[in-house]
C-alpha cells in the first residue's frame, strides 16, 4: 500500500477538519481519521520502519510535529466546544477557560436522597394513631418554669420526688428549668381549655443523668391526657392497648407484621399528679423476652408511666375534680423506637452515625 507521506498537506487538512467540526462528536471522528487504527498518521508511522534510514528521520520529524501540532489545535477545539455546549461558569458568570474545562461525557454522581430520621418516623406514626382515635397534638415549651414542671403537678416543696426527676436548672433568677418531662404541658392546656378533651404532647425532655445503653439525658416524650365525666383506667388500658397493636403493626419496623401479641404490664407506681399511678411496660421487643442489656434480663421494657388526674392538679388548673375525671401518661418515644426497629443502644439515635441512620 503506498502510504502518502505529504505530511504538509495532512496538516492543512487536519487543521480544516479540526476548526470545522460542530461538535465533540465530530472532532472525535477527526481523531480517528488521523490516529484510529487505521488513522492517516497511525499508518505513516506503522510504515517508518520501511524507510530508508535518511528518510525516516525526516518523516519521522516531520510525524512528530504533526502530532504536536494536531494535538495542541484538537485539545483547543475540545474546550471551546463545551464551553458552548456548557455556557458560563455558574460561579463567575464567565465562559470557563480551558484549565477548568469539564469532561461532560463523564457519567453524572447519583445524588443522594435525604430520609427521616427513625425518631421522626415514629413520632408521625404515633400522632396519626392517636389523631385517629381524636386526641389533638399540642406543644409546650422546653424551657419552664418551677410552677409548671412542679409546683403545678402536685409536687410538694422540698418533697424528696423532685429528686426523682434529675433536673437541669437554668442560671436565671426566676429559677427556669429545662422541662423534665412534658406533663407541665397538661396543665397549660387544662388552663386554657375546658373538659372533655383528649390531647397528645410530643416533645423534648431533660434530664441530668448518666447514660447508659438505655438512657440518655434528652428524649422525646409523648404526654396524654384524656378528661371527661367518667373516665376510668379501663379507658386508659383499652387506649393504649390500641396504641400498641397499631403502632407495632405498622410498616418499617422489624417487630411489623402484627403477628406478634404484645403484652401490656401496669404495675403499681408513683407520681404525684396521679392517683392512682402505674408504670406500663411491654415484653421486650429487642429479644423476645428472652433478656437483654435493653430489658436488663427481664424480658419487659419500662415504657413510661401513666394514672389517674391527681385532684389537685385538676385544682390548679381551675377545673373541679367532683366535676372531672381523666387519665395521663407519660411515654418515651425513644423507647417505642427502639422496639419497634430493634435498636439496643439509645445514644445511637441522637449519634448523627451515618453508618446508623442510612439503615432507616
Ligand atoms: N412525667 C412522668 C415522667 O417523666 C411520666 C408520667 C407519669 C406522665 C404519669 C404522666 C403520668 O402523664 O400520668 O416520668
Amino acid at each position: 500500500m503506498v502510504v502518502k507521506t505529504n505530511l504538509k498537506l495532512l496538516k492543512k487538512q487536519a487543521k480544516k477538519s479540526i476548526i470545522g467540526s460542530k461538535n465533540l462528536q465530530e472532532l472525535n471522528e477527526v481523531l480517528k481519521e488521523y490516529f484510529g487504527k487505521e488513522g492517516k498518521l497511525t499508518l505513516i508511522l506503522r510504515s517508518l520502519d520501511k524507510m530508508s534510514k535518511a528518510r525516516r528521520i525526516k518523516i519521522g520529524k516531520e510525524a512528530n510535529g504533526f502530532r504536536i501540532f494536531f494535538d495542541e489545535a484538537f485539545s483547543k477545539k475540545k474546550s471551546s466546544l463545551a464551553i458552548a455546549f456548557l455556557g458560563r461558569s455558574p460561579a463567575t458568570g464567565e465562559a470557563e477557560s480551558k484549565e477548568k474545562w469539564i469532561d461532560i461525557t463523564v457519567p453524572g454522581k447519583r445524588p443522594e436522597l435525604g430520609h427521616l430520621h427513625p425518631l421522626t418516623k415514629t413520632l408521625r406514626q404515633v400522632e396519626d394513631i392517636f389523631e385517629s382515635m381524636g386526641f389533638a397534638v399540642v406543644l409546650g415549651p422546653d424551657v419552664e418554669t418551677e410552677w409548671y414542671n412542679f409546683d403545678a403537678l402536685n409536687f410538694p416543696k422540698n418533697h424528696p420526688a423532685r429528686d426523682q426527676w434529675d433536673t437541669f436548672w437554668l442560671k436565671t433568677p426566676d429559677k427556669l428549668v429545662l422541662r423534665t418531662h412534658t406533663s407541665p404541658v397538661q396543665v397549660r392546656y387544662m388552663e386554657k381549655n375546658n373538659p372533655p378533651l383528649r390531647i397528645i404532647v410530643p416533645g423534648d425532655a431533660f434530664r441530668h443523668e448518666a447514660t447508659d445503653v438505655s438512657h440518655d439525658f434528652q428524649m422525646i416524650q409523648i404526654e396524654g391526657l384524656m378528661v371527661d365525666k367518667e373516665i376510668s383506667a379501663a379507658n386508659f388500658r383499652a387506649i393504649i392497648g390500641e396504641f400498641f397493636k397499631r403502632f407495632f403493626s405498622t410498616q418499617g419496623g422489624s417487630a411489623s407484621g402484627g403477628k406478634k401479641e404484645i403484652k401490656i404490664r401496669l404495675r403499681p407506681d408513683f407520681f404525684p399528679f396521679t392517683e392512682p399511678s402505674f408504670d406500663v411496660s411491654i415484653t421486650c421487643l429487642v429479644c423476645g423476652g428472652k433478656g437483654c442489656p435493653i430489658c436488663k434480663n427481664n424480658g419487659w421494657v419500662e415504657m413510661g408511666g401513666a394514672g389517674m388526674v391527681h385532684p389537685n392538679v385538676f385544682k390548679n388548673c381551675g377545673l373541679n375534680p367532683r366535676d372531672w375525671q381523666g387519665f395521663a401518661f407519660g411515654f418515651g418515644l425513644d423507647r417505642l423506637t427502639m422496639m419497634k426497629y430493634k435498636i439496643d443502644e439509645i445514644r445511637l439515635l441522637r449519634s448523627g452515625d451515618l453508618r446508623f441512620l442510612n439503615q432507616f
